[in-house]
């Protein structure tokens, strides 16, 4: 489609502006400033440039690859680190004798976080390891015996996942930011669109479909409060076969959201923890509270279980619900999130707070036997610290070892 052009004297003739005709040209179109010229919004981001001065080419998403694995992970075995040796392939654990800060930093960057920020650190509080006690041995690489000390180390990069003890209610009861502080709204124009999850002080995590909005955090009203400009969104490469498949996007922020009681990172999940099917996990959003309904003003959260991904399959999605993909909801129906939900986190509460989903999709809201379908985080944990890393370092980290 041709963009349109407006001659120069385009905003007297339109003058005084008809609030409804901006609006219109607002939906559809994006205005190249020199010169003035209207291009449809297919044409935005699609590779070729309509604005000479290429404003409808700027900020994009980009796109970030599934690359190799980090070279370093955090086992659900209290916290182990464990590292990639890039020749063997084999991950082994650290042992505690000659651990260093330095080492500890640069295994925390292996993951994307960055150490202006000071995220990192051995957990003081925390006695490391000793592997074989109480430690599953079929978790710990081998090598982890070898250690001098018998100890292994325990890595926290990241001080995630607190919030205050609120009373949880089940099925939809309005919520407290305090008691969800990562909970952000990905907001287009002032309108709600998605929620997102902060993950870290200047990212946060929510669907690939709920890009290039402004942030909102720490709230849990959706009108008032300020917002946060998004420098950068990372999305990861969708599979024309699957469409439904990689709805995760990383949000990179213009400035980062430092921690308060409003403000609070999520813990991205372990690489090892499978759920069964039937752990509580919690959901919250701003979504509609019926299947037909509208936004809700508060903030909402509901209690809903992990449902396995063969009977969410069979009882309803035909086979649309890959292993990248998490099913929760109640047998009964009736608790559900819903349009105005995606984006925002599927909650696991394993000590501390982790986003273990994203909400992504689902036949009607609340019906029973159709559950919500989430975006595995889990399943995308390198696919994270590569697009952290990338932006963090503009390339690859070295290996760890
Ligand atoms: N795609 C929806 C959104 O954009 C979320 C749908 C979730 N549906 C469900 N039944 N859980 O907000």
């Amino acid at each position: 489609m041709p963009s349109l052009s407006l001659p120069r004297s385009w905003s007297s003739a339109l003058s005084p502006p008809l609030p409804l005709v901006k609006i219109y040209l607002d939906h559809h179109y994006l205005f190249c400033k020199q010169p003035l010229r209207l291009v449809p919004l297919k044409q935005v981001c699609d590779g070729q440039l309509d604005c000479l001065q290429g404003e409808d080419e700027a900020n994009c998403p980009q796109w970030v690859p599934e690359g190799p694995p980090a070279g370093a992970r955090v086992s659900k075995d209290r916290s182990v680190l464990q590292v990639l040796n890039s020749h063997t392939g084999a991950w082994s654990c650290v042992c505690h004798d000659h651990f260093t800060p330095a080492l500890a930093r640069a295994a925390c960057e292996q993951m994307g976080y960055s150490s202006q920020a000071g995220e990192w650190g051995l957990d003081p509080e925390t006695e490391p390891v000793v592997p074989g006690r109480g430690a599953k041995s079929n978790s710990s690489p081998s090598s982890c015996r070898k250690c001098l000390s018998g100890l292994v180390v325990s890595l926290f990069c990241s001080n995630c996942g607190q919030s205050v003890r609120t009373p949880r209610v089940l099925g939809g009861s309005p919520a407290a930011i305090e008691a969800w502080p990562w909970q952000v709204s990905l907001q287009y124009r002032k309108e709600h669109i998605c929620g997102g999850s902060i993950i870290g002080p200047g990212w946060v995590l929510t669907a690939a479909h709920c890009f290039n909005w402004r942030v909102k955090a720490g709230s849990d009203l959706l009108s008032g409060t300020a917002t946060i400009a998004v420098e950068k969104v990372f999305l990861a490469e969708v599979t024309p076969a699957s469409p439904k498949d990689n709805d995760i996007a990383l949000v990179k922020l213009r400035s980062p959201v430092h921690d308060s009681g409003d403000t609070k990172p999520i813990c991205l999940p372990y690489f090892d923890e499978e759920l069964v099917p039937g752990t509580p996990l919690w959901v919250i959003g701003w979504g509609y509270t019926e299947e037909h309904g509208k936004l809700s003003e508060r903030l909402q959260q509901a209690e809903v279980e992990l449902i396995d991904e063969q009977s969410c399959n069979l009882a309803a999605y035909h086979g649309d619900v890959t292993d990248r993909m998490l099913c929760a909801g109640l047998p009964q129906g009736g608790v559900d999130t819903c349009q105005g939900d995606s984006g925002g986190p599927l909650l696991y509460s394993g000590g501390h707070w982790q986003v273990v989903g994203i909400v992504s999709w689902g036949q009607g809201c609340g019906t029973p036997s159709t559950p919500g379908v989430y975006t595995s985080v889990r399943a995308y944990l390198d696919w994270i610290y590569a697009v952290r890393r990338v932006s963090a370092q503009g390339g690859q980290a070295a290996p760890f070892c």
